[in-house]
């Protein structure tokens, strides 16, 4: 059985409802056996990752920075399980600040882990509300489901 774990970190949602997106496709389309589970509130059940081909990693950014719990759990010896890292940041979603926001938070944190190999990666939007308003929304949801499928084909291959 090729069993995928999705595990997120999200103080506003919006990468958790990547998370959802990414698991869906997963199962859907490639019939994957996928867990999702919250990096800080789901920590039993992260304790054991023997059981997983593979593991897909998901963060929000704040204040120019990938969520500690991310970090954290990105330390760990993932052997030969195929590993990918994704993260939701406001920058990312602005075309101006694509770049700059993948190098910032995918490219240089990726590389503070030495024996870290990963088969995809990828920067998307997010969004903020305060006082239940919107603040801003460039979470694209297209473009996650796109990456997913990219996903699903290299984690069955
Ligand atoms: C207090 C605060 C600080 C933020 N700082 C950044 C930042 O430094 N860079 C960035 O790209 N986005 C920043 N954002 C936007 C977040 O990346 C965006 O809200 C994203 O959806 C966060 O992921 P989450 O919703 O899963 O927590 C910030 C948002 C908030 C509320």
């Amino acid at each position: 059985m090729n069993k995928t774990l999705i595990a997120y970190t999200s103080k506003g949602g919006a990468t958790k409802e990547a998370a959802q997106i990414i698991s869906g496709i997963l199962k859907t389309k490639y019939e994957l056996d996928v867990d999702v589970f919250d990096l800080r509130k789901d920590k039993k059940k992260l304790s054991n990752l023997a059981q997983y081909n593979s593991v897909v990693v998901g963060s929000g950014v704040r204040s120019g920075k990938v969520y500690n719990e991310a970090l954290d759990f990105l330390k760990q010896d993932f052997g030969d399980k195929k590993v990918a890292f994704f993260v939701c940041s406001g920058d990312a979603g602005d075309p101006t600040k694509y770049e700059e926001a993948h190098t910032k938070y995918v490219t240089d944190v990726l590389a503070n882990y030495a024996g870290l190999k990963t088969v995809a990666t990828e920067a998307f939007g997010g969004r903020q509300k305060m006082l239940g308003r919107t603040v801003f929304n460039n979470f694209n949801p297209d473009k996650i489901s796109k990456w997913a499928e990219t996903l699903g084909t290299v984690l069955t291959e």
